[in-house]
């Protein structure tokens, strides 16, 4: 019996693709940047199963291009706005992702943010990097405390609960939250309180996004946001580029509205490299890697190689983003 075909859009962790290769009939893109879309759309022809990578919009001309043999889509993330979910599931093609494995690494970064731009450290060192540092500075690189602050959560899911207890546990925060569904865990364990988008606003000291993106949330942090938010406050985005406006950031950081940012993720992505926020001496951009640790990369690769091989031989995906 002939194996399944499939296109693998990058080299991922040899901990899924060593289990792809052995069980397909697989191509893998091996430039480390992201395919064209015309090298995407002649390489999946006649593929069986696609693993993708964010980077990758995957709509109906890349479903089309397939051909109707195409059964299933395995992403190599826990975010999926980069597939059109409705058009896969009226086509039958299940679309997986790789949640649970990155939880911890991402709400780490997302603290690491936080700590940079309060403290200043990035501003920090390059002014020791550019021969600045002449002295102890009793007045000088004066950032802001994290005891006892308020943080908020936007979408308390798996990452932003991790990263709630990280505040609530090392830092004694007060923990409000802001999203779709009610997270009782969070309000037990962390004495977390479910408030509206505005109350959010206006008492977090600092305020962590770490929902999905979609038409709800593209640009929910724009310039009246911002603009409702305390003067002091810091604003972390570990979750998708789209649901911060930001030429509106980049105001309010700028006039400060907002006294400093934590980016892990823009968008685009990369950011042109003349865009303000990579420049701005209060704004700390990573380039999107929350997930950038052995074990949750290698956890993603066995998720993304498990759910392809289940997609391809009709059997449920370990984790399943169809309706
Ligand atoms: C994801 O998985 O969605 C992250 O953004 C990258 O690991």
């Amino acid at each position: 019996m002939p194996k399944p075909r499939v296109l693998v859009t990058r080299e991922i962790p040899a901990a899924g693709l060593d289990k792809v290769l052995a069980h397909c009939d697989a191509e893998v893109i091996r430039d480390p940047l992201p395919p064209s879309r015309a090298t995407l759309l002649e390489k999946v022809r006649g593929c069986d199963g696609l693993l993708s990578l964010l980077t990758e919009r995957i709509d109906a001309e890349v479903m089309d291009a397939a051909g109707p043999q195409l059964k299933v889509v395995s992403n190599f993330a826990v975010g999926f706005n980069n597939i059109d979910i409705a058009e896969a599931t009226r086509r039958g093609i299940k679309v997986g992702n790789t949640p649970g494995v990155l939880t911890d690494a991402t709400a780490d970064i997302a603290f690491a943010l936080l700590i940079a731009a309060a403290r200043r450290i990035v501003e920090s060192v390059d002014y020791a990097r550019a021969k600045k540092w002449k002295t102890w500075e009793p007045l000088g690189h004066i950032g802001a405390d994290l005891q006892n602050k308020t943080i908020g959560i936007v979408g308390m899911g798996r990452i932003g609960y991790a990263m709630a207890k990280r505040c609530r546990g090392g830092w004694d925060m007060n923990v409000l939250y802001y999203g779709r569904s009610r997270n009782e865990e969070a309000e037990r364990n962390l004495g977390a309180r479910l408030v509206d988008f505005e109350t959010l606003l206006a008492e977090s000291d600092f305020i962590s996004v770490h929902t999905v993106m979609n038409d709800s949330t593209k640009h929910l942090f724009n310039a009246d946001a911002f603009r409702k938010m305390k003067r002091s406050a810091i604003f972390i985005n570990t979750a998708r580029g789209g649901i911060v406006d930001e030429s509106d950031l980049t105001a309010a950081l700028r006039n400060g509205d907002i006294f400093a940012a934590g980016l892990d993720v823009t968008d685009p992505e990369p950011p042109a490299f003349d865009n303000p926020l990579l420049h701005l001496p209060n704004c700390v951009v990573a380039p999107h890697i929350g997930s950038a640790t052995v074990s949750s990369r290698n956890g993603m690769a066995e998720i993304a190689a498990d759910n392809l091989l289940a997609g391809l031989a009709g059997q449920p995906l370990r984790h399943c983003v169809n309706p």
